[in-house]
């Protein structure tokens, strides 16, 4: 695929994975991005996930036109990347491994038998130069790796940035959603904690020009990027990038389910955004990225052992891993003899810098009654302010 007049994409499509690092349900199959620059040296951006060696190799021999690689250039050593860097080492024992000190590191860690290829060690700042194109590496660190970097060509104007801006999905499988809902997705469950690292290398790309990005996943970005790049800021800075309640619900016996329903109605009839998740059956990512996306987050639970159902202690755990903060979040909460889950949920929350909790908070007995059905009234009232 013509990416520049040098560049060529040369990665593939997985359509065979069933959980993307071994969590991600990825209903449209997942990406590995790999791109050669063809210039007086060649250099080859990172290799692709496993079973894909004879693949991608391929489309690299097509594009070198006889031609060798003179450089492999390792910006992130998990495996959906790296897998194959032994296979085109063992392939081209001339061409010269580039990565940093971290990156060879792993490269020791995850492969015992590495052919003797030459290793050259590069710093954040660094040039390499290939003839018409001159490459300057960007270190990007736990984003989402800490020997992450990005590589930025100065001649073409393009940002090679690894993981980020990369998305859930195969590059020839149309997305009707477009870019952000599964870009929102793989950024909040997979880079999400890192917000201040994504935040320090957005500042430091913001003084390159950049004409396309070229991520590890997903499509090449191209045209106007102020869309990636906002929604970006506002991932990576904690904001709400929508208007909007999510609301996250548990329920046994459906009685829960049904004041979560009543509620997401209510606001509906008053024109607010809604998106409803049944985190035992929905997907959980989804919901945790909704979570994240929205300003207003609802969470509605049986009591459960003294404590809080299952699935909404791990949703919980989710938000406070990847740091959540600065929302709107109302409670539901029911229990049939000794209902403790909103005592549980706000202790949870306790760490989340900035949450405003609604004054009107739900305590269901069982099933909806007047008085619940009233606090769920005052709730949605709340709630669509
Ligand atoms: Fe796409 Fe962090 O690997």
């Amino acid at each position: 695929m013509y990416i520049s007049d040098d560049i060529r994409y040369i990665g593939v499509n997985d359509h065979k994975i069933d959980l993307f690092e071994g969590q991600y349900i990825v209903p449209r199959g997942m990406a590995y991005n790999s791109y050669v620059i063809l210039d007086d040296k060649v250099a080859v951006m990172d290799s692709v996930g496993e079973s894909f060696a004879d693949e991608w190799l391929s489309n690299l021999e097509k594009e070198l036109g006889g031609r060798k690689p003179d450089y492999l250039i390792i910006q992130h050593m998990e495996p959906d990347h790296s897998r194959n860097i032994v296979e085109f080492a063992k392939a081209y024992p001339e061409a010269i491994l580039i990565g940093n000190a971290k990156t060879f590191a792993m490269v020791d860690q995850f492969f015992e038998e590495m052919p003797g290829n030459t290793r050259q060690v590069v710093k954040s700042g660094d040039s390499l130069p290939l003839g018409k194109h001159t490459l300057s590496f960007l270190f990007a660190p736990m984003v989402h790796w800490p020997e992450v970097m990005f590589t930025y060509d100065l001649t073409d104007r393009v940002l090679f940035s690894a993981d980020a801006f990369g998305k859930f999905g195969a590059n020839d499988v149309e997305d009707p959603e477009g870019w952000a809902c599964e870009a929102a997705r793989y950024y909040i469950g997979i880079v999400g904690k890192y917000g201040v690292q994504v935040q320090n290398v957005l500042k430091k790309a913001a003084e390159l020009k950049i004409d396309t990005i070229c991520p590890l996943h997903g499509p090449v970005l191209k045209g106007d990027l102020s869309e990636y790049l906002d929604l970006y800021g506002k991932w990576s800075a904690y904001e709400p990038d929508k208007c909007g309640v999510a609301i996250a619900y548990t329920s046994v016996y459906g009685h829960t389910a049904e004041a979560a329903i009543s509620l997401k109605d209510q606001l509906e009839e008053a024109g607010v955004k809604v998106e409803i998740f049944d985190l035992a059956r929905d997907d959980m990512a989804e919901a945790v990225e909704a979570a994240f996306r929205y300003d207003r987050l609802v969470l509605a639970t049986t009591t459960y052992n003294a404590d809080i159902f299952p699935f909404m202690r791990t949703f919980l755990t989710h938000l406070t891993e990847r740091g959540f903060k600065n929302r709107r979040v109302a409670v539901i909460e029911n229990g049939s003899w000794a209902p403790t889950a909103k005592k549980v949920i706000l202790g949870i929350l306790e760490s989340c810098k900035g949450l405003q909790v609604s004054e009107n908070c739900v305590t269901v007995k069982s099933a909806l009654h007047a008085d619940s059905r009233e606090a769920l009234k005052n709730l949605a009232a709340e709630f669509s302010k």
